[in-house]
């Protein structure tokens, strides 16, 4: 389900927000907290700076969640078994950005306002579809860069575990300027 109508994302952005917080309260709460003072006091390594990276922008997203242009909520009609709806999401997140159009998977909704979300979208109770995720989607405002990962041979084994592949190139195969 595509969603574009601006007092239904104006709705669901409190929801989000909320759910956002409970994470950072919760789960999150030791991480967040440790990342925030290693990076207050420039001891944060390369890994917590990208933490620090992901929790700034997983924040923003969520302040500025009311004007995401575009919801792509993913319906499925298994509650448990979600695996078929994932490599269609992520698809078309590779079809945005290779439009230039910035995406990301997000949960939130679905983990702490799954049937609030339904009843803004007009689902029908017992409809028999599941939500499973939603991505927004929008033009980048800022840098868009190709996120700091480890190098292939880091993370890919061939063959034997722990050998890593001949092959791994030690740069991304696209252009990061894109
Ligand atoms: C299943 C799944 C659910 C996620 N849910 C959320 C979410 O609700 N909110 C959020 O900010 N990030 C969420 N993330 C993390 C982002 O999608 C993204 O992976 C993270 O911000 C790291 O960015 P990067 O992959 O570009 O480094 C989720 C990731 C996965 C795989």
């Amino acid at each position: 389900m595509i969603v574009t109508d601006r007092d239904k994302i104006a709705a669901i952005a409190p929801l989000y927000q909320a759910g956002l917080g409970l994470l950072f309260e919760g789960h999150y709460k030791q991480a967040n907290a440790a990342t925030r003072a290693a990076m207050a006091s420039g001891t944060a390594d390369r890994r917590t700076a990208q933490l620090g990276r992901v929790l700034d922008s997983s924040e923003h997203l969520a302040a500025h969640f009311a004007d995401v242009p575009l919801l792509v909520f993913g319906y499925l009609t298994s509650r448990e078994n979600a695996g078929s709806i994932w490599p269609a999401l992520w698809s078309m997140c590779l079809a945005a950005r290779a439009e230039g159009v910035g995406s990301t998977v997000t949960t939130i909704l679905e983990m702490f306002a799954a049937k609030e979300v339904d009843e803004i979208l007009g689902v029908p109770e017992g409809s028999g579809f599941y939500r499973h995720a939603c991505l927004p989607m929008g033009y980048p405002t800022g840098r868009w860069g190709v996120p700091d990962r480890k190098p292939v041979s880091k993370v890919v084994y061939h063959d034997t575990w722990g050998t890593p592949p001949a092959f791994a190139p030690s740069e991304p195969l696209w252009s990061p300027h894109k």
